[in-house]
């Protein structure tokens, strides 16, 4: 297979959590200046590069999840490689008061927010006939309604006053039915639809509301859970359209141009992010039962 076409390279990436060693803008350094992100879920994986990138585009941001250490030395990070003020600030996106505090720590901090990336998440492997209550209710309050609340939140401190930009980051889980996703394919479907119904009620208030839904993204917590080591030395690659899984950085990207006037005219829709992936790869529900049920045991 070619190892060509310049339009489907992805760009250079580190699979921990730190900063690219290298970056070639493609998008102008000035796109974001002067603006302020706020980033949930930004102090690892696909929210740690999202953070970055808009950062390298003259933005400053806020980071927010639960784990304070992982913040404090997240921001240090994402300042130093950018020169951008990064406020790390612990929340529970199921914490209506504690994401109420949070803002307005940032607005004390910027005064305004124009951008807000709903990227938290929880997410496993199991079988629905395996989940209790609460595991399913669990999935859904961290990634649905955690959307809600802090869009909620954000649009009644700010956004609503000079508008803005969300951007949720969702999954294309549900658009096959993936086996052992029943939790998460259901939450990130239900964040899907919230985006059309808030595009719809806030584009008056000049706020774009839109998804980024990835594939399978290597170096994150996301792939380690949900792609079994035996699928990923199988062909799950091969079943890619693109034959290879995707990086932060293109995630980040994509995130960049909707949260960007360069995306000016674009609300309610979600941007499938997968190299072609949902079309095409397995969804093979014996295997992936019969890998659920080996790990359980070896975890007894
Ligand atoms: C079955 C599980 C489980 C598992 C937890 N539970 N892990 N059930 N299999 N592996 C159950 C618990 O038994 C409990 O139910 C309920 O879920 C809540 O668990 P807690 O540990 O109390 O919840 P909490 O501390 O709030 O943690 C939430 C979490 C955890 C989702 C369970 O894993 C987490 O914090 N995750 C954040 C990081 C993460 O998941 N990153 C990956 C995102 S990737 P009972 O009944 O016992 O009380 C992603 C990718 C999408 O979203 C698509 C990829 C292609
Ligand atoms: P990750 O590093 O585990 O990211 C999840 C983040 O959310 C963590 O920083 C976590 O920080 C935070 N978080 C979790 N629960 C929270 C809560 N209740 N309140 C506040 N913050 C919370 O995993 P990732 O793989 O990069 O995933 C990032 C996003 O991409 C998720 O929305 C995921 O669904 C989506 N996605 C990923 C893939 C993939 O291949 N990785 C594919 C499709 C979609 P704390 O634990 O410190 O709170």
């Amino acid at each position: 297979m070619s190892q060509g076409g310049f339009a489907c390279q992805p760009p250079p990436d580190v699979d921990t959590d730190d900063c690219l060693q290298e970056y070639s803008y493609l998008f102008s350094p000035d796109i974001l200046k002067g603006k302020v992100a706020f980033i949930t879920g930004g102090s690892s994986g696909i929210g740690f590069r999202i953070a970055e990138i808009l950062m390298r585009h003259g933005c400053q941001t806020v980071i927010a999840s639960r784990n304070v250490q992982r913040l404090t030395e997240a921001a240090q990070k994402l300042s130093a490689a950018t020169g951008r003020r990064c406020l790390p600030l612990v929340l529970d996106v199921r914490q209506p008061q504690a994401i109420l505090a949070a803002v307005d720590e940032a607005l004390k901090e910027f005064e305004r927010i124009d951008i807000l990336v709903n990227n938290a998440a929880g997410n496993f492997l199991c079988p629905a006939s395996s989940l209790s209550f609460n595991a399913f209710k669990t999935v859904i309050e961290i990634d649905t309604l955690g959307t809600f609340n802090v869009s909620k939140v954000l649009y009644e401190k700010c956004l609503r006053d000079h508008g803005g930009v969300i951007v949720n980051i969702t999954a294309t889980l549900s658009y096959k039915g993936q086996a052992l996703q029943a939790h998460a394919g259901t939450a990130k479907a239900a964040i899907d639809a919230m985006t059309k119904h808030l595009a719809v009620e806030w584009g008056p208030n000049k706020i774009r509301v839109n998804c980024v839904a990835p594939g399978p993204i290597s170096g994150t917590e996301g792939y380690r859970r949900l792609v079994p080591p035996q699928l990923e030395e199988g062909n799950l690659h091969q079943r890619i359209p693109l034959q290879r899984a995707g990086n932060k950085t293109e995630i980040a990207h994509s995130v960049l141009y909707l949260a960007s006037p360069l995306a000016s005219y674009v609300t309610g829709t979600t941007l499938v992010v997968d190299g072609g992936s949902w079309m095409t790869s397995e969804n093979d529900f014996p295997a992936l039962l019969d890998f659920w049920s080996t790990e359980l045991k070896k975890d007894k």
